[in-house]
C-alpha cells in the first residue's frame, strides 16, 4: 500500500523567536507546490504560538516536541492536548528518546500521552528505539515490544489509520551514524507486524512508521524506497531550510 511520506524537523532546543519565523518563512516557500508529502516542523514550544500563526493557510504543519496526558489541573510546567490544539499544532512528538533519557518519561507515561492526543484530537508520533548495548546484544525486538506494548493496549481501531510511530534507534540520533536502510526495514517491518497482530493489516497498512536518526538528503532516497519507511523524523538536518527542503524534494522520488 502507498502511504503519504511524512516528514518532520524536530528542532529540539535550537532556535530563538526570530530565527523560527525567519526559518519557516524560508521552509514555506521551498515546499513542493503538490501534496504528495506532509511536511512538518516541531520547534521550542514557547514559539508555537507564533509558528502556529505563520504557517496556518500553508502546506506546513506544526508539531509540539511534548505533550501532557492531564487536560488541566495542578500540573506546574506542562500544557495539554487542548493548549496545543489551540496554537495550530496538529502532531506531538511523544516519547523521544531525550525524554526517556533526560526527563524520565517512562513507557506508561508515553502510553498515556498518546492516548490523549487521539481523545483531543493531536496526532501523536510515538517514538521508539534501542540503545547500541541493545542491540549489540540481539535485544532490539524485546526492547521495542517492551516500549510499544503500553501504548498499543491503549489504541483503539479507529486510532491506526492516523497512528504515526517514529523508529529512532538511540545510536543512531545525533551521531552521524545513520541505520543502513536494511536495518530500519527490518525493524519497521516488526513494528507493522505488532500492529498487524493487534488490529488486523487492512488497518496496520494506514500507520505511517518514520524513521529517525541521522537522517540527511544523501540517506534519504535509499531509507525511502524500503517497504516499510513511510517518512523520516529529523534533526540536525532540519535547522537549516536548504538540508531540510532537500530531504523534503528526495522524499518525493520515493518508489515504492
Ligand atoms: P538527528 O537527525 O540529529 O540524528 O536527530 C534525530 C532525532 O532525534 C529526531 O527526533
Amino acid at each position: 500500500m502507498k502511504r503519504k511520506p511524512f516528514v518532520c524537523g524536530n528542532w529540539k532546543l535550537n532556535h530563538n523567536l526570530a530565527a523560527t519565523n525567519e526559518l519557516i518563512d524560508q521552509i514555506i516557500v521551498g515546499l513542493p507546490a503538490n501534496d504528495n508529502v506532509d511536511v512538518a516542523i516541531a520547534p521550542v514550544a514557547t514559539v508555537l504560538f507564533s509558528a502556529g500563526a505563520k504557517a496556518k493557510g500553508s502546506k506546513l504543519q506544526i508539531a509540539a516536541q511534548n505533550v501532557f496526558y492531564e487536560s488541566q489541573g495542578a500540573f506546574t510546567g506542562e500544557w495539554s492536548v487542548q493548549h496545543l490544539l489551540e496554537l495550530g499544532c496538529r502532531y506531538s512528538i511523544v516519547g523521544h528518546s531525550e525524554r526517556r533519557q533526560y526527563f524520565h518519561e517512562t513507557n506508561e507515561s508515553v502510553a498515556h500521552k498518546t492516548k490523549a492526543c487521539f481523545a483531543g484530537g493531536l496526532i501523536p508520533i510515538v517514538c521508539v528505539g534501542e540503545s547500541l548495548a541493545q542491540r549489540e546484544q540481539g535485544q532490539t525486538q524485546n526492547i521495542l515490544l517492551e516500549q510499544l506494548t503500553p501504548v498499543l493496549d491503549v489504541l483503539v481501531p479507529e486510532n491506526i489509520p492516523q497512528l504515526i510511530l517514529a523508529y529512532e534507534p538511540i545510536w543512531a540520533i545525533g551521531t552521524g551514524k545513520s541505520a543502513l536502510a536494511t536495518e530500519a526495514e527490518e525493524v519497521h517491518s516488526y513494528l507493522r507486524g505488532l500492529l498487524v497482530a493487534q488490529f488486523g493489516s487492512s488497518l496496520a497498512e494506514q500507520a505511517r512508521i518514520i524513521y529517525g536518526g541521522s537522517v540527511k538528503a544523501e540517506n534519504t532516497t535509499e531509507l525511502m524506497n524500503q517497504k516499510n519507511v513511510d517518512g523520516l523524523l529529523v534533526g540536525g538536518a532540519s535547522l537549516t531550510a536548504g538540508s531540510f527542503l532537500a530531504i523534503v524534494k528526495e522524499c518525493l522520488k520515493r518508489l515504492t
